[in-house]
């Protein structure tokens, strides 16, 4: 699974761990930035992602930011994403399966690392399941194109 990840300066750390996490899981991993502590934009690392994803660069998207809502809102402003923020075990699981989230979103000042990773790896390993499910995504991609 090729997974790209972004983050700003508030959830830097956590996206350290969430890349070895994934790394360590046999994922590859790629790192969209930021890259330094300094003060940044999270929209603009909200759109990179989302652009990997959206290409087809990579299968799903991480973003990590203070809350994940930042980040949520931007990257869910790019059409096809379907970005989610997730903060428990069980959600990180449905998001996949009923909604198809192709973007997961942590905050780090929610978040310890041993639940983000959790929840990581629960995103990554858990598959759509498609029926039922498709016919309201189809409803949502309607929405976005204004139909
Ligand atoms: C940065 O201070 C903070 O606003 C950002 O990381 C995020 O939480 C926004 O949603």
């Amino acid at each position: 699974m090729k997974i790209a990840i972004g983050c700003d300066h508030a959830g830097l750390e956590l996206k350290e761990q969430v890349k070895k996490h994934l790394q360590e899981m046999g994922c590859t991993v790629t790192d969209m930035g930021t890259y330094d502590s300094k003060s940044c934009h999270y929209p603009i690392y909200a759109q990179k992602v989302a652009m990997e994803v959206v290409s087809g660069r990579a299968g799903l998207g991480i973003l990590v930011c203070g809350t994940g809502v930042g980040m949520s809102i931007a990257a869910n402003k790019v059409k096809g994403i379907r970005a989610a923020v997730v903060s428990d075990c069980f959600t990180a699981r449905a998001v996949r399966m009923h909604n198809d989230a192709n973007v997961l979103c942590l905050g780090a000042r929610v978040l310890g690392s041993g639940l983000a990773c959790l929840i990581a790896q629960l995103f990554v390993e858990t598959e759509f399941e498609g029926g039922r499910h498709q016919t309201r995504l189809d409803m949502i991609r309607d929405i976005e194109e204004g139909k």
